[in-house]
């Protein structure tokens, strides 16, 4: 009865076209760790505690230890062929999955790895149109191959560092992939709006109040000129993205105004730099 309820109100904070979600069940994830208390603070904090109260998102924690047979509950075991370290066994990984999701799983089953490829926002809105997911968390030096071959169908890395496991990044993917679903951010750009879909980096952004240990807040902001604010937000995004990111404006959609903008910034780079050779 709630669910349904909280379903027509998620259904009424949406815009049109994002009805489709609403009326759809809510995206599954299916998580499979070794450390499933390290997700609770998280998923009980701000939006995706929310997503979950409006029947958005659901997430389903699977403890990979409960799915062993042995009488010591082992979950790991030391690699063929010696070497240090240990690697997760393939029994408790392929009973969990199975059970939980069939077999062959039902859905897509990602394994969180630094081997994997690097996930970004496409990744997260490509996953966001999936009914469900399941995410499986490395621990150790790795698994045993046979999942990677034979359960596994993608393979994740948020980034090129080695993390004690894939709890963090399993919850990374599961915030990014969620805030593209209809009705989990309170804006319902949100996710569209973000720097990367725009393919620009974030102009900067000031709150009250006007000055702070003498720093004052750009006069523009305070102008009340919608124009103007506009017009500084979009080239201070275009300065950042340049002088960060310049991959991303290779990508970006600018308009003539944007070209001209950059322009002035890379002639008044050369100029810089001229003036050095002049010195020299
Ligand atoms: N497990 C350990 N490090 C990781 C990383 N960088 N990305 C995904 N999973 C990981």
């Amino acid at each position: 009865m709630s669910r349904v309820f909280n379903k027509i109100l998620a259904f009424f904070n949406l815009q049109s076209g994002s009805f489709v979600r609403a009326i759809m069940q809510p995206m599954r994830f299916d998580i499979f760790t070794l450390f499933p208390e390290v997700f609770q603070p998280y998923l009980q904090t701000s939006i995706l505690e929310r997503a979950q109260q409006k029947g958005l998102i659901e997430v389903h924690l699977h403890n990979i230890r409960d799915y062993t047979t042995d009488k010591h509950h082992i979950t790991d075991d030391e690699p063929y062929g010696g070497g240090g370290g240990m690697v997760m066994k393939p029994e408790p990984i392929f009973a969990a999955v199975e059970s939980v999701l069939g077999s062959p799983p039902a859905c897509p089953v990602v394994l969180l790895t630094p081997q994997g490829r690097t996930f970004n926002h496409r990744i997260a809105q490509e996953y966001a149109q999936l009914p469900a997911l399941a995410l499986i968390c490395g621990r150790y030096e790795g698994v045993d191959e046979r999942v990677r071959k034979h359960l596994v169908t993608d393979e994740l890395s948020i980034g090129d560092y080695v993390l004690s496991g894939g709890e963090l990044p399993a919850l990374v993917v599961l915030d990014a992939v969620s805030r593209f679903l209809p009705g989990v951010l309170g804006d319902p750009d949100g996710a569209t709006d973000d720097s990367y879909a725009l393919g620009l980096l974030e102009y900067p952004h000031y709150t009250r109040p006007a000055e702070f240990r003498g720093w004052r807040v750009p006069e523009v902001l305070l102008s009340g000129d919608h124009g103007r604010i506009a017009r500084w937000r979009r080239e201070q995004a275009l300065l950042r993205t340049w002088q960060r990111r310049p991959d991303l404006l290779e990508k970006a959609t600018l308009t003539g105004e944007d070209q001209a903008f950059l322009e002035r910034l890379r002639s008044a780079q050369e100029n810089l730099f001229q003036g050095d050779n002049d010195e020299v």
